[in-house]
């Protein structure tokens, strides 16, 4: 029997995935590669935006005839409806087993689940439930032999056991040549303990979601924190990192969002000069404390926010791309496509250069010769 997963969403659900996988293999199926060979179906869905739900509401046509399974980020008032849709609804934290990983040198860890936030707009809290950190003696245990590892989690800086800081702490006194990633992070528990660890293992990029530039719409949003203060972390951050890569992401036409509302989070966009930023238009989710509030920002306009963003944003990565030119990065390769090596910098970002399929999973020297305001473009170096 073949199953074959249908993943949606974030990194925290693609790791669930690879668990997903170990508990199906553990029952006696076989992965393949296509959702037509499978006699068994599995989703693991995302309820963050709609966009997401209709998705999956979208391979109705595909599972038919197939057993189908479904699993991830699910809202109870979803439930009914796509229970016609699928043979059985599993409830994420009940596929406990063993993940199959698979990247041979890239893992994902989920240090923590769940969120204590309640973001106004935001599901997660609902389907993930409470924030629950695991064991850090575990996640060290996981990091054996893989050479980036992602630590995960909603909010990883309020990472409870032994805090984050000290994780990373312990994280540095590891052997072996291997890069750290985390996200997300949340600008309330953004502590300087945390910055004086971004260093060596732990690779200088970070994701700080800041969700607007405007106070107003950051009371609404319940994000606890004012646009200066956001600013003071980005200064802190840069003072003691200069060439670190930050992103951030971004909700647009949040409900009563005004024009001028909207021109703070461009001028924002414009002061910090962002590497990259995951823009999204506003999703009303049942169940949260925003979707009381009218969505009167039109589908357009969002559309043209966001667009507004990306303009800018494409001039900010391209500045700061450039500032990489002619230096000599490292960068893990993770794919090979007719005679190029595409893979990820110390500071990640994507770099792509003349080389061999065998650089599949190795550290290497590249001269960095091009910027884009997406990638770099370099010369095999070593
Ligand atoms: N609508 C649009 N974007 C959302 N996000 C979370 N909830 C919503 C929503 N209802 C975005 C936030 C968050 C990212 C994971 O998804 O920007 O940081
Ligand atoms: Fe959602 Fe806010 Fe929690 Fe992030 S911090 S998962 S946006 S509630």
């Amino acid at each position: 029997m073949k199953y074959y997963i249908v993943t949606f969403g974030c990194q925290m659900n693609e790791a669930d995935s690879e668990r997903i996988a170990g508990f199906f293999e553990n029952q006696g199926y076989k992965a393949c590669q296509k959702i037509e060979q499978a006699d068994l179906v599995i989703v693991n869905m995302c309820s963050v935006r709609q966009s997401a739900v209709d998705r999956v509401i979208g391979l109705k046509p595909k599972i038919k005839g197939k057993k189908s399974i479904l699993t991830g980020c699910m809202l109870k008032k979803d439930k009914a409806k796509l229970s016609k849709i699928f043979n059985e609804i599993i409830d994420i934290k009940d596929i406990k087993a063993k993940p199959i990983h698979l990247s041979k040198f890239s893992i994902s860890i989920p240090i923590m689940t769940g969120c204590n936030n309640f973001c106004s707009y935001c599901v997660v809290p609902y389907t993930r439930g409470r924030e629950k950190s695991r064991p850090a003696k575990n996640i060290i245990k996981e990091i054996n032999g893989y050479k980036e590892i992602w630590l995960l989690g909603q909010n990883v800086n309020s990472y409870k056991d032994i805090g984050f800081a000290n994780l990373l702490k312990k994280i540095h006194k590891l052997k072996c040549k291997f890069w750290v990633r985390f996200t997300s992070s949340h600008p309330k528990y953004f502590s300087d303990d945390i910055i004086k660890q971004i260093k060596g293992k732990i690779t200088p990029y970070l994701n700080l979601p800041v969700q607007s530039g405007d106070n107003t719409v950051l009371k609404k949003m319940n994000r606890p924190y004012t646009i200066k203060q956001y600013k003071e972390i980005i200064k802190k951050v840069r003072k003691q990192i200069p060439d670190i890569t930050i992103s951030t992401d971004i909700i647009v036409g949040f409900p009563g969002e005004t024009k001028a509302q909207f021109n703070n989070t461009a001028k924002l966009f414009e002061e910090i000069k962002f590497d990259m930023a995951y823009i999204n238009k506003y999703s009303p989710r049942a169940g949260t404390a925003a979707f009381k509030l009218k969505d009167n920002v039109s589908p357009q306009e969002k559309k043209n926010r966001e667009r507004i963003l990306t303009e800018i944003l494409k001039q900010t990565a391209l500045e700061n791309n450039k500032k990489h030119i002619n230096k000599i990065e490292e960068v893990l390769v993770n794919d090979y496509k007719k005679g190029y090596c595409i893979g990820k910098s110390y500071h990640y970002k994507t770099v792509k250069f003349k080389g061999k399929k065998s650089y599949i999973g190795k550290f290497v020297k590249v001269k960095i010769t091009d910027a884009l305001s997406w990638g770099l473009k370099g010369k095999y170096a070593k």
